[in-house]
């Protein structure tokens, strides 16, 4: 993204139109400790109105209720349907991109050898 404005200050760091080139990174964005309280621990109730995990503004996701939707059902399946389960590792890799960010695969183990079709990792 080029930028358009003459000159913008943000967060201390001056930006220059016809000199700047800027990323923007979403994920780097909702790990922001000015905005989220300690941003990098794993906290399930944690529901802040204003994350950008589906962008903002006019390009702001078209499928995002589509995405919530398909998570609480996947989540759902997994936690009431599927027998108790455990992670398979410790550390997992990471997605590469500047979009995107967390676990490539999530291996789980499920407490029963022969779960149901549904619950096979
Ligand atoms: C957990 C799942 C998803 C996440 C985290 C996600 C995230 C995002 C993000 C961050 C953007 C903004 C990109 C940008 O500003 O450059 C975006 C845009 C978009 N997403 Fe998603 N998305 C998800 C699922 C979906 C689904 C299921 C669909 C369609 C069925 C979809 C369709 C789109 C479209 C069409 C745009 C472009 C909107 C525009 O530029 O006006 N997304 N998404």
């Amino acid at each position: 993204m080029v930028i358009g404005a003459a000159v913008a200050l943000v967060h201390a760091v001056l930006f220059v139109a016809g000199f700047s080139l800027v990323f923007v990174l979403l994920g780097a964005a909702n790990r922001d400790e000015r905005k989220f309280p300690d941003p990098d621990r794993f906290d399930v109730e944690r529901n802040p109105p204003d994350h950008v995990g589906f962008g903002y503004g006019i390009h702001y996701c078209l499928g995002a209720p589509l995405a919530r939707l398909e998570g609480r059902m996947a989540l759902e399946a997994l936690l009431f349907a599927c027998p108790p389960f455990t992670r398979v590792r410790e550390h997992l890799p990471r997605i590469a991109t500047y979009l995107v960010r967390g676990p490539q695969t999530l291996p789980l183990r499920f407490a029963i050898p022969h779960p149901t079709p549904m619950c096979e990792t």
